[in-house]
């Protein structure tokens, strides 16, 4: 596809509100000037009505979604394969169920509709299913954070220090080898990010990328090389994904960096060598955790004799994937929603915190070429055997068996990060109640034989 913006976007809004709509045509129109042809609706079924048989001369929708059904909802999506969709909805749940290999759905808050458009046509741009929209120029950075930064060296773009907003000084030049020196004055400073041109940011990932196949190619990897390379990796892909999306240069990572792992962990993971792996705990909690629930997740399906290499692939990246769409470590280590609402946390934080499993599967379906286990256990990793976990508190026993292994090694590895000491095998015996349904219990029994 063109990207240079050329060629003529066909968009159709559905909003009851005239001031929504008006707001976003306008928006449209200033990132994709005197190229988009915009048609409005009020309703679902007053834009069926007007746009069958011409549905497929659009190229976005953005539909807000009215009322609880879903009917009219599902009549209208059936008129756009291929479209890029946007759904204005509270409901995320319900619309995740209508997502689609073929009509994926991105969900937009009904409280920032315009940033959900950004989001959408940027990572719609990035992976060639739109043109690239106009940018103003504050929109051409995006954010790294510097334990991210560690990993691009030697940098492959000029890296800069946001001083005010739309302000930016060039602090790194591209080519530069970092040291931990030259960040130290940054961190002693408090700068927790750095800032690279989102254009540029592409030549960075492909180096990482190179380097991780380059590990998973080599003879030997060690675990504290692993864990270093994954931390670094995860910090970079949760910057990028959450300001890009994820672009085809990120899902590349993504798998590159599970088999590099994988390739450290052998082909016979031991648990009790992993478990020992984990108190040389390395980098901040989502990354850390994130590598050691995939370690520990492969060593327990080894140990119960789901030893392919495919299985451990799907676990590795649910691993990798999993908590990525969160921004906050403290979010991630919260188990169940009640405790986010006992923390004081907003209501806003709380629907990510209750969503996040949904939007870590659907970067999941984005992927070519993987199988549909991973997005069931990235969906299913906050549920629990008692059936009160989120977002869809599903009973334990309708987990799958993939599902329940993941969120055992989950456990697991929070008992672990709270003590060290933990032995496994008291870990399961303490919690044989806790396991004592569907997939659980034949887990268990499998790991205590
Ligand atoms: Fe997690
Ligand atoms: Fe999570």
């Amino acid at each position: 596809m063109d990207s240079s913006g050329s060629e003529l976007l066909s968009v159709f809004l559905v909003f009851k509100s005239d001031s929504t709509r008006n707001r976003l045509r306008e928006k449209l129109e200033s990132y994709f000037p005197e190229q988009s042809t915009i048609d409005s609706f009020f309703s679902i079924s007053e834009a069926i009505e007007k746009i069958e048989g011409s549905a497929n001369a659009y190229r976005l929708a953005l539909i807000e979604q009215e009322g609880q059904g879903v009917v009219l909802l599902k009549a209208i999506l059936g008129l756009l394969p291929g479209v890029v969709i946007g759904v204005v909805t509270e409901n995320s749940e319900l619309i995740g169920s209508l997502s689609s290999q073929e009509t994926p759905i991105e969900v937009l808050d009904p409280a920032d509709v315009e940033s959900g458009l950004y989001r959408i046509l940027k990572k719609s741009a990035a992976l060639g299913r739109l043109p690239s929209p106009e940018l103003r120029e504050q929109e051409e950075f995006i954010a790294i954070g510097i334990e991210s930064l560690s990993g691009l060296t030697p940098l492959k773009s000029d890296v800069y220090a946001r001083i005010r907003k739309d302000h930016y000084v060039c602090v790194f030049k591209k080519g530069s080898i970092l040291e931990t020196g030259d960040l130290k004055k940054f961190i002693d400073s408090n700068r927790t990010e750095f800032h690279v041109k989102a254009s540029e940011v592409k030549d960075s990932l492909t180096q990482v990328s190179a380097r991780l196949d380059e590990l998973a190619n080599a003879s030997e990897v060690s675990q504290a090389q692993a864990s270093q390379e994954f931390v670094s990796t995860h910090s970079l892909l949760r910057d990028v994904v959450g300001q890009l999306g994820f672009t085809p240069e990120a899902q590349a990572i993504a798998k590159s960096c599970v088999n590099m792992a994988l390739k450290a962990l052998g082909s016979k993971p031991k648990l009790s060598e992993i478990l020992e792996d984990l108190k040389r705990k390395e980098g901040a909690y989502i990354p850390a955790h994130s590598f050691m629930i995939g370690n520990v997740a492969c060593a327990l399906a080894y140990r119960i004799g789901w030893s392919s290499s495919a299985t451990f692939f799907k676990l590795s990246l649910a691993a990798f994937l999993h908590d990525i769409s969160l921004k906050s470590e403290t979010y991630a280590k919260l188990r169940d929603i009640s405790s986010a609402h006992e923390a004081g946390l907003e209501n806003e934080e709380i629907k990510l915190i209750k969503l996040h499993p949904v939007q870590a599967s659907e970067y999941s379906k984005q992927f070519a070429e993987i199988p549909s286990d991973v997005d069931i256990i990235i969906s299913q990793h906050h549920e629990t055997p008692s059936g009160d976990g989120f977002p869809r508190g599903m009973p334990g026993k309708l987990i799958s068996p993939l599902s329940a292994l993941f969120i055992i090694s989950q456990d697991l590895v929070d008992a672990v990060l709270e003590d060290p000491e933990t032995r496994f095998e008291e870990f399961f015996r303490a919690n044989a109640s806790r396991y004592e349904v569907g997939q659980f219990r034949k887990i268990l029994a499998l790991l205590l034989k």
